[in-house]
């Protein structure tokens, strides 16, 4: 079940949705009778270019914000009172290309000092998973109750990242999560989605003036190491062009990845150290005779994918070498029952997880949707099938090098935090140590040089650290794939200690 499908697919493992469930999502997206699929694009009464979020008080129906240097999009925010009391949460969606297509984004404000603290963008990966995963079984400000011990479905996390940020979770590319497109329109690729990306950002910070060159960090996981490299790197070379044009620039001051897939030629190598090896478990778990054969087959799928996909982007041959490296190096730890995104787990539930149905219930709940201001028709899937389809047909994973955009993006000074949970399997930690021994910038020499030392939360050994210049490359030990899932207390203290720039 895990072959040929995209390595890092987020909780997704495509094939698990049947076939029906995606007729039927194809059907609903194409249903222009629908209310809201046509004159939603209303522009905004206001002719104001800036306001205060604090002035946002509606409950009831949306504030529609324009912007009169963006005339094709529009912010469409209300008040909510969703997932945390403690602090003013707003919900909306970025209407853009004149209002084909919406985003759906939560936005949390800080819980120490809104005014002043650092603003986040958490996005989760797939292709085609919905943030509010991340915000309802990750770092949220309130985590889905699982053990119906309260009366609004949710319980407050006092994880939370929005301690000391202001954070919001983007539904990206349109068509995951709750952001839909009116006739169908779809995004296949990272590096067009990384557009609606930066009109998103441009306005959202354009529109609400008290966080104007405020800091900013991109922050996600899984394809996320595909998807935030690209977008840090739109966002760093749109800059550009705005500075020359006089305009104010986003102030892009960092990029953190959680157990991305970054370079691809790296993920079976660290499979294998992971099965085979001590990089997790302290004696491999996978045969001996297992072991064998995978070790056998390594070099061929090495060099298949060296030749077809990353040397030459060829799609034909890409696609037939990573098949042959999922079929002969991946697909015997099918056979474990283990989940994929957490080795010292089985697979529970639907996507490995108990939390995933229950998501879906919570936030097809008329009242909550109602509460959230959804407007699409369709029902909520975690991961959907279309658009992650849509990116796996175009190789998107392949098409480009993500860790030339994180080399480009440290040359240029950004700083980038990639952390790896140390039980995950699908993007593993291991593949993260080597391909950022191996990438090519400036500070690699200093970065190999350094040995990594433990980092502590609470007198215990969280995992361990190194840095060299803007980069900082964090494990969490005994972590899965969403390490804010498994180690709350330490992923919050490390996303303390990186905001405060604080060593680790
Ligand atoms: C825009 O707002 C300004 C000041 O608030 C006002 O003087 C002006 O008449 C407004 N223009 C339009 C077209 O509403
Ligand atoms: C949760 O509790 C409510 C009442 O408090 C009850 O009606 C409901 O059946 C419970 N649900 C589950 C899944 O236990
Ligand atoms: C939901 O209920 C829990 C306790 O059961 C509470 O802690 C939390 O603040 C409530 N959430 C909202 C949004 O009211
Ligand atoms: C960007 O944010 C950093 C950190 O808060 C701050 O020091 C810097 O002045 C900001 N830059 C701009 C151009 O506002
Ligand atoms: C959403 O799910 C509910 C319950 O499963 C179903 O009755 C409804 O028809 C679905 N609606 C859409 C638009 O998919």
């Amino acid at each position: 079940m895990f072959t040929s499908l995209a390595i890092c697919i987020l909780l997704a493992v495509a094939g698990l949705v049947s076939s029906q469930q995606v007729a039927f999502d194809v059907a609903s997206i194409r249903d222009s009778t629908h209310p809201v699929s046509v004159g939603t694009f209303s522009r905004a009464q206001s002719n104001f270019s800036t306001r205060s979020l604090a002035s946002v008080t509606s409950h009831n129906g949306y504030l529609a914000l324009a912007h009169p240097r963006f005339p094709s999009h529009q912010v469409r925010v209300k008040k909510s009172e969703f997932c945390d009391p403690t602090v003013n949460v707003y919900t909306g969606y970025l209407d853009v290309d004149y209002g084909a297509k919406h985003l759906f984004f939560y936005f949390f404000e800080s819980r120490r000092d809104p005014d002043t603290d650092d603003v986040m963008m958490w996005i989760n990966g797939g292709p085609g998973c919905s943030s509010s995963m991340g915000l309802l079984m990750e770092l949220g400000p309130c985590s889905i109750d699982m053990q119906n011990v309260s009366s609004n479905g949710t319980t407050w996390n006092p994880y939370s990242w929005n301690a000391e940020a202001n954070i919001f979770f983007l539904d990206q590319p349109v068509g995951v999560g709750f952001s839909y497109a009116d006739y169908g329109e779809t995004i296949e690729t990272t590096e067009d989605a990384a557009r609606n990306i930066h009109a998103f950002l441009t306005i959202f910070f354009e529109t609400f003036s008290q966080f104007k060159g405020r800091a900013l960090h991109l922050a996600g996981e899984s394809y996320g190491g595909r998807y935030l490299p690209a977008f840090a790197s739109y966002v760093y070379d749109q800059n550009t062009v705005a500075v020359a044009e006089g305009r104010e620039t986003l102030n892009l001051s960092s990029v953190i990845i959680g157990n991305g897939i970054v370079d691809i030629m790296m993920v079976y190598l660290g499979r294998y150290e992971i099965e085979c090896g001590t990089a997790a478990f302290d004696i491999p778990f996978q045969s001996i005779n297992a072991c064998v054969r995978m070790k056998t087959t390594l070099p061929r799928c090495q060099q298949a994918m060296q030749q077809n996909c990353v040397d030459i982007f060829e799609e034909i041959g890409c696609k037939a070498a990573v098949d042959f490296c999922q079929d002969q190096v991946s697909g015997v730890f099918a056979n474990s029952d283990r989940n994929v995104y957490d080795i010292s787990k089985p697979c529970v539930g639907t996507l490995c997880y108990r939390e995933t149905e229950v998501i879906k219930d919570y936030l097809d709940q008329p009242s909550v949707r109602d509460l959230l201001g959804v407007e699409t028709p369709k029902n909520f899937s975690s991961c959907d099938n279309d658009v992650g389809r849509a990116f796996n047909k175009r190789l998107d994973k392949y098409a480009v090098p993500s860790q030339f955009y994180i080399a480009g993006l440290l040359e240029r000074g950004v700083p980038v935090l990639i952390y790896s949970g140390t039980y995950d399997w699908q993007c593993n930690w291991y593949a993260s140590k080597l391909w950022l021994e191996k990438l090519e910038w400036s500070g690699n020499a200093v970065y190999n040089t350094h040995d990594f030392r433990d980092w502590i939360v609470d007198g215990h050994k969280a995992g361990e650290v190194k840095s060299a210049g803007p980069l900082t490359f964090a494990t969490i030990r005994g972590a899965g794939h969403m390490v804010p899932h498994d180690k709350p207390a330490e992923a919050q203290a490390m996303i303390s200690r990186w905001l405060a720039r604080a060593d680790f």
